[in-house]
């Protein structure tokens, strides 16, 4: 862990929103009231804002993040939609409700946020503070909720101080969430869509198909699981032959996560990393080692799932 940073909470009004969009702009992750719960933002388009995201956090493990974007039409320049999709945003946007779709090519978006998966989730959020915090930002937000790992979802500022406190410099108070609840998720499928999570909005008003998993899906499970095509060594130290060398620190590899070693700039260029390794002229990926400590754990839990055979 990093050492603890002063954490200033500050009433969520045009001064704290004015602070907290200069702060996303130096990279920085802030507290940000929605109407489901708080969101721990930062820009989207940075994998080292998004990294910090994870590092706050202290997430053992990189889930893909739900994006935040100002309006339909700010979604539509990041994903494709279809008409299910379209239909569903027009029906619940701005609100507590977040579509898995498509990510399209040269959208922006850091890799880190959709944990190198094809599809983004996406949401138009309903609260005048984030919609505040989006306009000053003029970058989408990712935004899980403004919890430590393992800990349940806060629904006001004194939350995010508790759990959160010493790990970020700002929390913006907009008092306690309306709705409490982080929003439904759902991805669009041939036929209806994919109820991945529960959430506020219980009728759709769609069909609900199930997955290949059955039903609902825990979300970060099974279908975020990216993989590269190609077997994948950890712990090297050199390359053989037939290897991609992803480096980090002391060992510099084909390309490097991390020439200086360090791991908020290693999380942010993984992804990236793994898929160009995979597209390599070479048969097999190997790995440096990555320490274990801070941003190493999330780091290296995906690694080992990229290494799993299959
Ligand atoms: O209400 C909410 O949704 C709040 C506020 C801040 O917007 N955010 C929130 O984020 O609950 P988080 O990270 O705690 O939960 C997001 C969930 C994760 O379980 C993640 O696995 C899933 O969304 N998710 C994100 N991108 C996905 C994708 N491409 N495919 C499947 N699941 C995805
Ligand atoms: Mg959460």
């Amino acid at each position: 862990m990093e050492a603890p940073i002063a954490t200033e909470i500050v009433p969520a009004d045009a001064v704290g929103i004015a602070r907290a969009a200069a702060l996303i702009r130096t990279g920085a992750p802030v507290a940000v009231p929605t109407e489901t719960v708080y969101g721990l933002a930062a820009d989207a388009t940075s994998g080292a804002a998004v990294a910090r995201i994870y590092a706050a956090q202290g997430r053992p493990r990189f889930n893909p993040l739900i994006v935040h974007v100002p309006s339909l039409e700010a979604a539509r320049a990041i994903a494709r939609f279809n008409a299910h999709a379209s239909a569903l945003a027009e029906r619940f946007w701005p609100g507590p409700l977040t579509l898995v779709l498509p990510l399209l090519p040269n959208a922006g978006i850091a890799s880190l946020v959709t944990a190198g998966l094809p599809t983004i989730a996406l949401r138009v959020p309903a609260h005048p503070v984030m919609q505040g915090l989006l306009a000053s930002a003029g970058v989408p937000l990712a935004a899980p909720s403004a919890n430590a790992s393992g800990r349940i979802s806060p629904t006001n500022a004194a939350h995010v101080a508790a759990s959160l406190g010493g790990r970020i410099p700002l929390i913006l108070d907009g008092g306690a969430s309306e709705r409490g609840l982080e929003s439904t998720i759902v991805a669009v499928a041939a036929g209806g869509v994919r109820l991945l999570r529960p959430g506020p909005i219980s009728d759709l008003g769609v069909r609900i198909v199930a997955g290949e998993t059955g039903g609902i899906e825990a979300p970060g499970q099974l279908a975020s699981h990216y993989a590269p095509a190609k077997p994948l060594r950890l712990e090297a130290l050199a390359a053989a032959a037939d290897e991609w060398l992803i480096g980090f620190g002391a060992v510099p590899g084909d390309a490097s996560l991390s020439a200086t070693g360090d791991l908020v700039e290693a999380a942010a260029r993984l992804f990236a990393r793994l898929h160009e390794a995979e597209a390599a002229p070479r048969k097999r990926i190997a790995v440096a080692t990555i320490p274990q400590q801070g941003l190493g754990a999330a780091i290296n839990d995906r690694l080992r799932r990229a290494a799993a055979p299959r």
